[in-house]
C-alpha cells in the first residue's frame, strides 16, 4: 500500500488540499481529526469532561467509532450513527483538541488509524500520521502557514457558509488549538524528521495541490 502522512496545523488547508489529491490519485483520504472530534462528541454526550480521566477511559469501552467510505467521501460513524457534520461545530473543535491529548483517546484511536493504512492507499491527514501512526509512511508532508492566513482562510469559509464569524475570534481559538496541540505530552503536533515541510502562506489552492502534486509524482516513481 502506498501511504502519505500529512501533518500540520489547523487550517493550512490539510484537509481540502488532501482531499483533492486524493482524488487525483484514486487513493482513500483519511482525515483523523474527524476520529478525534467523534470521541469528542460522545464524551460530551455522556457529560463526561476531560479532567476524569478515568472516566474517559471506561466510556472508551462503549464507543465504536467507524469510517465508512462513499464515492471516495469519508463518512464518520458513531455507535453506528453519522455524526459526519454534528462534528463540526466550534464547541466540538476545542473538545477534541482538550480530549486528544488524553494517552486512552490516543491508544484508542492508534489501531484503527494503522489498520486503515495496512488495507488502503490513503492520504492520512492528521497532528502524529507521520510522527507516530505511520512512522514507515511513503512520504511525509508537514503542512503550515502562518497563523493570520490560517485564520483569515478559516474566516472566510465560516462567512461563505453562511456562519456569523469575527476574524480575531477565529484567529483567537485557533492560537489556543495550536498551543493545546503542540504542547501536549503526547504525540504533540510537530514535524517528522524526514517530512517535507510546504508553507502555503499567501497561495492560491491550486497552487498548494500543484507544489503537493509534484511531491507525490516523485515519490511514487
Ligand atoms: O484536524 P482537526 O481540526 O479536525 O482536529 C481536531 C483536533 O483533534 C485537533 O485540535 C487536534 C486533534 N488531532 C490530533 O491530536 N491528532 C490527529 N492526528 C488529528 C487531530
Amino acid at each position: 500500500m502506498f501511504n502519505i502522512a500529512i501533518d500540520g496545523p489547523a487550517g493550512a488547508g490539510k484537509s481540502t488540499i488532501a482531499k483533492t489529491l486524493a482524488k487525483n490519485l484514486g487513493f482513500i483520504y483519511v482525515d483523523t481529526g474527524a476520529l478525534y472530534r467523534a470521541v469528542a462528541l460522545f464524551m460530551q454526550s455522556r457529560g463526561i469532561t476531560t479532567d476524569d480521566t478515568e472516566a474517559v477511559q471506561a466510556a472508551l469501552r462503549s464507543a465504536d467509532i467507524e469510517l465508512r467510505f462513499v464515492d471516495g467521501a469519508q463518512r464518520v460513524y458513531l455507535n453506528g450513527q453519522d455524526v459526519s457534520e454534528d462534528i463540526r461545530t466550534p464547541e466540538v473543535s476545542a473538545a477534541a483538541s482538550a480530549f486528544s491529548a488524553i494517552p486512552a483517546v490516543r491508544e484508542f484511536l492508534f489501531h484503527l488509524q494503522q489498520s486503515i493504512a495496512a488495507e488502503n492507499d490513503c492520504i492520512m491527514d492528521g497532528r502524529d500520521i507521520g510522527t507516530v501512526v505511520l512512522p514507515d509512511a511513503d512520504l511525509k508532508i508537514f503542512l503550515t502557514a502562518t497563523a493570520e492566513d490560517r485564520a483569515m482562510r478559516r474566516h472566510l469559509q465560516f462567512l461563505e457558509q453562511g456562519i456569523a464569524s469575527s476574524y480575531e475570534e477565529v484567529l483567537a481559538d485557533q492560537k489556543q488549538r495550536d498551543y493545546q496541540d503542540t504542547h501536549r505530552e503526547i504525540s504533540p503536533l510537530k514535524a517528522a524528521d524526514d517530512a517535507i515541510v510546504v508553507d502555503t502562506t499567501g497561495n492560491e489552492f491550486e497552487q498548494s495541490v500543484s507544489i503537493l502534486m509534484n511531491l507525490i509524482k516523485e515519490n511514487l516513481k
